[in-house]
């Protein structure tokens, strides 16, 4: 490949990659030369490759962190929302099975007042996506122009789209990259990519659902805590407001894993009903999103007050407003028979009896992909309507022969490996688990 004189004279990629590969601190220039150059593609990608992996085995200072989050940002547009009123807050998850709370958070969050620019992605291995779970409304565009997202912002204080072309298109590309390099897995490379986005939303604050335990990506709570930090101080050092909740993905949240089967539940949880744990951690974020918003004293009040916005019916007729403002079908509301329906289910029977010791969180994930409703590959569509319910969850007392589950499909062979999957992924034990996981493990930052 050849340079333009001026890049090859200014920035060599190989005295950076030494560098890194050396263990050595690279400087902020450094850092913009390498992102700016691999944007417009003027270095190749074997050597930005070859720099990701020495990231990956020296890891990077908090400085370096930011300035990689900073022009990874800043190598496409940053939306300016000033000339919305009030302070706007995101909120997002590291990735988990059945969770749905973006869905009902960003209509609540609006209800009370706060502008909500959410640009999430779509299912990530074992785990679900925001823009899958939206697609499952009939009609629903997640493809909006930026003016068509400032619009609908403007109009009802949420909108949730894509990832544009002009927003943060370095993380488009490495992050490709890193998918095909095994240069995914780094907390450092993580925190810049996630943060990049975000702060490229034009936010004064951002609530992060850093999950931990057998369905998230961070299985420790130590690797979700180091996430969970850095994540914090990059946004800090980037001038935001940012608190990271460490919470439990060690079973499925909420009874529902699969895409229309998920906005069943969240309508659920928007009328003030659904699975307790579910409803217990949309009131724990929305309380944390509303006290950054300014919009509440205490996480407390915040959670109070969105309680309240649920049971008025505020929040749901937001979330209407939001469906009809992008495409959508309203109707699936009050008729879940609009959503997409599968053709056949199937229960998954308990073979013993006593009491569910544990789910292997992941497999039940793996299950729902298996089903269609995620992608093995890149290329694979997803079906809407395919998933599980589950009956029961970890403490829940089981006779033999009860439905642990029951599997929604449309595809025979496909639903017989994921009941083989659900079935060796509940633990039956003789006594009830000595102790429960907390839903929320931990608070990191959040100071205003
Ligand atoms: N999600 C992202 O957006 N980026 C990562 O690197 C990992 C998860």
């Amino acid at each position: 490949m050849s340079l333009p004189t001026s890049v090859s004279q200014t920035f060599r990629a190989i005295d950076v990659i030494r560098k890194k590969r050396d263990g050595m601190e690279l400087s902020r220039d450094e850092i913009e030369g390498l992102v700016n150059a691999y944007t417009k593609g003027e270095i190749p990608d074997y050597q930005v490759s070859a720099w990701l992996m020495a990231v990956v085995l020296r890891g990077m200072t908090r400085p370096e962190t930011t300035a990689l989050t900073d022009a990874m940002l800043r190598s496409g547009e940053v939306l300016d929302l000033s000339s919305l009123p009030g302070r706007k807050v995101d909120k997002h998850s590291t990735g988990g099975v059945g969770d749905k709370t973006s869905l009902v958070l960003a209509p609540l969050a609006a209800a009370a007042g706060i502008a909500v620019p959410m640009i999430s992605g779509r299912g990530l291995g074992h785990t679900g996506g925001t823009l899958d779970k939206l697609e499952a409304i009939p009609g629903f565009n997640v493809n909006l122009s930026v003016a068509e997202f400032r619009r609908v912002l403007a109009t009802c204080g949420c909108a949730m789209i894509g990832q544009t072309a002009e927003i943060a298109p370095a993380d488009r590309k490495l992050y490709a990259l890193r998918d095909v390099t095994g240069t995914v897995e780094s907390p450092y490379l993580i925190c810049a990519s996630i943060m990049s986005k975000k702060l490229a939303e034009g936010i004064d604050a951002l609530v992060l659902d850093v999950k931990t335990g057998s369905g998230a990506f961070m299985k420790s709570e130590k690797d979700a805590a180091f996430l969970a930090e850095l994540m914090v101080e990059t946004g800090e050092r980037m001038g935001k407001q940012v608190v990271a909740l460490i919470t439990d993905m060690d079973q499925p949240l909420g009874k529902m894993i699969g895409n229309a089967l998920e906005v069943v539940e969240v309508v659920e949880v928007l009328r003030g009903h659904g699975p307790a744990d579910l409803r217990e951690l949309c009131l724990e974020l929305a309380g944390w999103m509303l006290h950054l918003g300014g919009v509440s004293k205490t996480v407390a009040e915040g959670k109070q007050q969105s309680a309240k916005l649920i049971s008025s019916g505020k929040a749901l007729e937001t979330f209407r407003r939001m469906i009809e403002l992008q495409g959508g079908d309203p109707r699936v509301i009050e008729d879940a028979q609009r959503l997409p329906q599968a053709q056949h289910t199937m229960p998954v029977a308990s073979t013993g009896a006593g009491y569910i010791a544990s789910i292997q969180c992941e497999q039940i994930g793996t299950a729902c992909v298996i089903l269609g409703g995620g992608r093995e590959r890149k290329e694979d569509s997803v079906d809407p309507a395919v998933g599980i319910v589950l009956h029961k969850k970890v403490g829940d007392r089981v006779a033999a022969g009860e439905p642990l589950a029951t599997i929604y499909y449309n595809a025979e062979a496909r639903a017989a490996r994921a009941r083989q999957l659900i079935e060796a992924s509940c633990q039956i034990a003789n006594v009830p688990p000595a102790e429960k996981r907390p839903l929320v493990h931990r608070v990191i930052g959040g100071s205003k």
